[in-house]
């Protein structure tokens, strides 16, 4: 198996590809260090496609070569995904949710640009861990983002960005002052943070074992073939676990509120 040190390095990497993306995640991170707080991440997000070649197990076996274990699996009906979450026995590892598009469910106008992109990258950069966060492999035209956006917002977010985690997770759970979610919303939307409130700012409930919420995904700067553009990029997600009968906290996902916080990196959705 591979090393402890090994992995730490692999998730600083991926880290520093995020908040490269994602500078409001920095700037909520450092916030809360600067308030005393010790940040440990519950999960971390990645999106792919089901094709053949870059399934959820092509992502996965880059966690799984470090321990990781298959955990749970999730359905989105409607917006025609299908994911799975792994973890780690050493619990400080965070979590792994890795949701891929149906693509058999797709309109053939996304299966022909998707397998097009899927075409362009090698089996050897599949193979590299690196490939988790290597962004994009082809070349991307504004027009076709668009013509993606309007049938699967998922699927316009991977052709534009590529491979890269979509969001790091807030353990709530750790934090000294901030262990009550609306608290923890408050405080940031103080400080000029926009929350997703597609379904309300806070997904799940104590009952259901875990609550979330997330930033709304800042525009960035995105080159494309035909221009540069602003579109959503990555976001920032707080979750709050609770006990289950067993007294261990709830490690799982809900589905409904997953649903939710996808809509986060939606360009109309507030
Ligand atoms: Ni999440």
């Amino acid at each position: 198996m591979a090393s402890e040190s090994n992995f730490t390095n692999f998730m600083e990497r991926m880290w520093a590809d995020y908040i490269k993306m994602t500078p409001q995640a920095l700037q909520i991170y450092n916030l809360l260090q600067q308030n005393g707080e010790t940040i440990i991440n519950d999960h971390i997000a990645l999106r792919t496609f089901n094709h053949p070649r870059l399934g959820i197990k092509s992502l996965a076996q880059h966690f799984t070569k470090y321990g990781y274990k298959e955990s749970g699996e999730y359905f989105f009906v409607e917006k025609k995904l299908y994911a799975k979450h792994y973890q780690h026995e050493n619990k400080e590892y965070p979590k792994i949710f890795i949701s891929e598009l149906e693509l058999q469910k797709v309109s053939p106008l996304i299966q022909e640009i998707v397998s097009n992109c899927v075409n362009q990258i090698s089996d050897a950069a599949i193979q590299d861990e690196n490939f988790v966060f290597s962004g994009r492999h082809w070349i991307c035209q504004h027009s076709v983002y668009e013509k993606l956006a309007k049938e699967s917002e998922y699927a316009s977010w991977v052709y534009a960005y590529g491979f890269r985690p979509n969001h790091f997770t807030v353990n709530i759970n750790v934090l000294k002052n901030f262990s009550d979610i609306l608290k923890l919303n408050n405080f940031l939307k103080q400080q000029g943070t926009k929350l997703n409130a597609s379904g309300g700012e806070v997904k799940g409930t104590p009952q259901e074992l875990l609550e979330q919420s997330s930033t709304m995904a800042a525009e960035i700067p995105v080159q494309f073939a035909d221009g540069i553009y602003n579109i959503p990029g990555c976001y920032y997600e707080f979750a709050k676990r609770y006990p289950m009968t067993n007294g261990e906290l709830y490690q799982g996902f809900i589905a409904k509120s997953a649903d939710k916080i996808f809509e986060s990196t939606n360009k109309n959705s507030m």
